[in-house]
């Protein structure tokens, strides 16, 4: 029997395996209802579950509500929250994946507008749509650029209420059955603009030196650990560089994970940008094929630490080589995801795990399989 591809070789981290490598990556989805989940959501999460995912990221979920990014997002800001994602977290459950959610907060970015309705700060057409637009907070009083919202600045008091917050959605989490949890540190949103001096312009505990401007996130991975069984792993999300000449860079990156660590962080998710108005969700770099797989590999290397590598990564032999290449402990897929929830059955095809539909659902292999068989010996046939 020739060895497993890497991106099917199971994964322990602390009490939790993961069938494959292979990871959905968070994305939002826009469309909750005061924070709940809505059948589509349903249907989104359970058509990866179908699919194999070894590991399901539920998108950004706002630990309070004034922290939604947008109207539509989900949130575990109250306890009556928890039992609406039970349906999400059983049928992954159920399928073979491992269920996770990734918690955040949109800080100065939030109340901003759904991507289709133009991604950018909220006006009197959102207004009219029936979406409410509150004041949000940040480190400071700066607007993440002309025409956006003016945040609030949070006190050091309120500050160290947002770790208890992320803490407190972090056990409403486990209660509604996730069994891993990512900690949203980027794209600009509230944590990542802690630790920007882009977006920190602070002089207290909080804010000043870099190791201060990383204290908020690190009391956040510190409290998040407490808050969670032992054997939950533990996921931060990092923008491994803002992105231009100036700001968070991959030297800070590397210091924070070292302190990420030590808090009980389990893996660095390693994308990047988002916290300037130019990259409103990526990094000014050029996009190719594993574009941030580096960031992963450096981390990788230079902290110990596992690493999960995301960006433009669309096959399942390409998923391999950089597994291969010891970038990354695990692979995480966006949107290729939503265009093709059967992902991770397709690689394990390309990958010559299986050719007879064996891992897909019994109720499409048995039809599938002589479909197959079908199809080959009618191939002189004209479709
Ligand atoms: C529809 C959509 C929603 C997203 N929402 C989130 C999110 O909630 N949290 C997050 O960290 N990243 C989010 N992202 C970024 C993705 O997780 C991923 O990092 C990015 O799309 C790059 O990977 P890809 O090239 O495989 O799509 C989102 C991306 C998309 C396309």
């Amino acid at each position: 029997m020739p060895d497993l591809p890497l991106l099917f070789t199971p994964l322990k981290i602390r009490g939790v395996t993961l069938p494959n490598r292979i990871a959905v990556s968070p994305m939002a989805q826009y469309s909750a209802n005061n924070g709940y989940p809505v059948t589509h959501h349903l249907l989104h999460y359970g058509k990866f579950a179908q699919g194999k995912a070894g590991l399901i990221f539920v998108e950004a979920t706002a630990v309070t509500r004034t922290g939604r990014i947008t109207n539509g997002c989900l949130g575990l800001w109250e306890d009556t929250q928890i039992n609406a994602f039970k349906p999400i977290t059983a049928c992954m459950a159920a399928n073979g994946s491992v269920p996770a959610i990734q918690i955040g907060h949109g800080g100065r970015k939030s109340a901003m507008q759904r991507p289709w309705h133009g991604n950018g700060p909220p006006g009197a057409e959102d207004e009219a749509r029936g979406d409410e637009i509150w004041q949000p907070v940040g480190p400071s009083a700066t607007p993440l650029d002309e025409g956006w919202l003016k945040p609030r600045k949070l006190s050091e008091t309120e500050c160290v209420g947002i770790a208890s917050d992320f803490a407190d959605a972090a056990k409403r989490a486990i209660a509604a059955g996730f069994k891993a949890i990512e900690i949203h540190m980027a794209h600009g949103y509230l944590l990542h603009s802690f630790l920007s001096p882009l977006s920190n312009f602070r002089n207290d505990r909080f804010g000043g030196t870099l190791d201060s401007r990383m204290a908020l996130p690190v009391l956040v991975a510190e409290q998040v650990r407490k808050a969670v069984p032992d054997d939950t792993p533990l996921f931060a999300r990092l923008s491994c560089i803002d992105g231009g000449d100036e700001g968070w860079s991959m030297d800070d990156s590397v210091a924070l994970s070292h302190k990420l660590k030590n808090a009980g962080v389990d893996v660095i998710d390693c994308s990047s940008g988002g916290n300037s108005p130019k990259g409103a969700t990526n990094a000014n770099l050029k996009r190719g094929p594993g574009y941030q797989a580096d960031f992963a590999r450096r981390i990788r290397h230079e902290t110990d630490i596992m690493t999960q590598a995301v960006g433009f990564i669309r096959t399942g032999e390409f998923a391999e080589e950089l597994l291969q290449q010891q970038k990354a402990d695990i692979i995480a897929v966006g949107r290729q995801y939503l265009y093709n929830p059967n992902w991770a059955l397709h690689a394990a095809e390309a990958l010559g795990l299986t050719g007879d539909f064996e891992q897909w659902p019994v109720q499409y292999a048995w039809w599938l399989e002589k479909w197959q068989k079908g199809l080959k010996s009618s191939e002189q046939w004209e479709l």
